[in-house]
């Protein structure tokens, strides 16, 4: 008998004692602000207005507000709204026949998403022209938008024109992309990122607090196109999230982005690859850094310890950013310095060999007797090479995410582009196609 109690109050307390030790673990693992702050007023799920939230996390809040005004450039990046254009018109060429040949600015803080996608030249904005912008446009820049999926369905919302579909969406980037209101933790908020990860066998809710810290940005921050008629958001990830993975993907469902001019050639148009370029493989990466480590660092007021939400370039507050894992900062800011600068003139190099190539094809494609064959195997090279350029020029660090992988694709690039313009000259016989730098000798318009 005393043995039973014995055993039993020994059983009691190691499970008392692994009851407590879990919940500190899971007290530990939540974000500070849960642990510490009770919350003033009720957030509704997927609640757009971000002003709401700010009453129950001013710091977060007012952190995130400061988005709207920043204004200070970097040497490649920034938060200003240069146009890339004006900055390398290499790109009006190799743009030619797309909207991004008319306006292509550099990208600004969250809270300006809304207004600058309402406000670029490259929207068509009449709802009888097939070619009209399709709402799937504001997918990325709305804290409307969680609520209008859950209400419409992804479908419906995608099939709207973007002028219809403006009028329901009200609020810049917000709160409801990132967080859930009743647990503040951070998830998938985009249906198009659920169900890429669900082709790919995997499930999100499954990612650690750390994953999710790079994921959340996933939500946005990647390659994606308009599947079908209805324009549906589908990130091209089925082979994997490697440059040439999503290349393959492109060539097997027969997308393109739009035709080159005078070459024929179906085009890709990259968009902003952030989360696919840093996750493969990158230094970083592999040493579980996240997104949010370098954009979002940890800050003080007073007391209270917060997650900056003034997303913006970390080498405007490096002792913040990079402080906290590098004792030298500027010794890292030149390694920045020198990687950018690299991956700067090598970019404009791959620029050069891509618009040889379409000038010896346009100049191929104009001659009867050229070699179909051939002509069409440049076609395909071109459109690979200029994918690969513009998968790091449209990526927003300029090669830091990633250098060795930014200098390994604009090296292909630049292979494919010379083999594009080597095939286009043997497809007429002429060796005058192989001139080089023609964009200086016959700048186009
Ligand atoms: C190790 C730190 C670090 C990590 C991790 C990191 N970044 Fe960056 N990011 C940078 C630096 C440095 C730049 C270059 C800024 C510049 O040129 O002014 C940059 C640039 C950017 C820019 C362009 C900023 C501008 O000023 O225009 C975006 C957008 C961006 N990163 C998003 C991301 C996303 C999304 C992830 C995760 C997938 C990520 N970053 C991971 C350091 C980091
Ligand atoms: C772009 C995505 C994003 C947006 C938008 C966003 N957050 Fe966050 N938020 C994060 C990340 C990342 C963290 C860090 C979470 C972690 O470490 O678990 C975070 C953390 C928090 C935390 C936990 C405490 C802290 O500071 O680390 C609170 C509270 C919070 N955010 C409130 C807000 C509020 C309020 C808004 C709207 C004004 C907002 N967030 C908008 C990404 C976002
Ligand atoms: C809901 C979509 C969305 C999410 C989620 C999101 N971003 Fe962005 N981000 C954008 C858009 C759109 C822009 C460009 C806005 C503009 O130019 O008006 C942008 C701009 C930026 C910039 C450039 C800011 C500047 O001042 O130049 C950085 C850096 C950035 N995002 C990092 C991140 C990081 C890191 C995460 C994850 C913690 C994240 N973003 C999550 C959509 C998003
Ligand atoms: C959360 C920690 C963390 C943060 C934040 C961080 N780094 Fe790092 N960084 C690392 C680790 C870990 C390595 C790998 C170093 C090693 O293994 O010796 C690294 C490596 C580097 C390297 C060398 C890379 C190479 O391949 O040679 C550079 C350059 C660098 N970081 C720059 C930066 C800059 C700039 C920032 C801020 C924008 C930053 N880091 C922020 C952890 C971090």
């Amino acid at each position: 008998m005393k043995n039973y109690t014995t055993l039993i109050l020994a059983g009691l307390v190691i499970v008392l004692a692994a009851v407590l030790i879990g919940v500190m673990v899971y007290i530990q693992n939540q974000p500070t602000e849960v642990r510490t702050i009770q919350p003033l007023v009720e957030i509704a799920e997927m609640e757009p207005d971000s002003a709401r939230w700010g009453i129950n996390y001013p710091n977060q809040y007012h952190s995130f507000l400061k988005t709207e005004t920043n204004n200070v450039d970097t040497t490649y990046g920034g938060s200003s709204e240069f146009s890339w254009l004006e900055r390398d018109p290499r790109q009006v060429i190799l743009f030619a026949g797309m909207p991004f040949s008319k306006d292509y600015n550099d990208d600004r803080g969250h809270a300006n998403a809304l207004k600058d996608v309402e406000k670029t030249k490259r929207l068509n904005l009449d709802v009888n022209d097939p070619k009209r912008t399709p709402g799937t446009c504001y997918s990325c820049k709305s804290s409307s938008n969680p609520g209008l999926w859950a209400e419409l369905g992804m479908e419906a919302y995608d099939a709207m024109s973007f002028v219809e579909l403006g009028e329901h969406v009200t609020e810049p980037i917000g709160c409801a992309n990132c967080h859930e209101a009743e647990t503040m933790r951070l998830i998938v908020t985009n249906p198009a990122l659920e169900e890429a990860f669900e082709r790919q066998g995997k499930d999100w809710t499954t990612f650690t607090r750390q994953e999710m810290r790079t994921v959340v940005c996933a939500n946005c921050h990647v390659e994606y196109y308009f599947a079908g008629e209805g324009k549906y958001l589908t990130f091209p990830w089925d082979n994997g999230t490697k440059v040439e993975d999503m290349i393959a993907y492109y060539e097997e469902v027969g997308f393109s982005d739009w035709t080159y001019p005078e070459t024929s050639t179906p085009m890709l148009k990259a968009q902003h690859p952030e989360f696919e370029f840093f996750t493969a493989n990158s230094t970083h990466f592999e040493a579980g850094v996240s997104c949010s480590d370098c954009h979002m660092p940890y800050v003080r007021d007073g007391a209270s310890k917060y997650s900056s939400h003034d997303v913006h370039s970390p080498l405007l507050n490096p002792e913040e950013a990079c402080g906290q894992c590098h004792t030298n900062t500027e010794y890292v800011l030149e390694r920045v310095a020198l990687i950018q600068q690299q991956v700067a003139e090598t970019k404009i190099n791959t620029e050069d060999a891509i618009i040889d190539a379409i000038n010896a094809i346009k100049i191929a494609a104009a001659n009867p007797d050229a070699d179909v064959e051939l002509l069409d195997q440049a076609r395909k090279l071109h459109r690979e090479s200029q994918f690969m350029w513009d998968f790091i020029s449209a990526e927003n660090s300029t090669g830091f995410h990633n250098p060795e992988y930014a200098l390994e694709v604009l090296a292909k690039s630049t292979d494919l582009a010379r083999q594009a313009q080597m095939l286009a000259a043997q497809s007429v016989n002429d060796l005058s196609l192989l001139a080089v730098d023609t964009y200086y000798a016959e700048p186009n318009p």
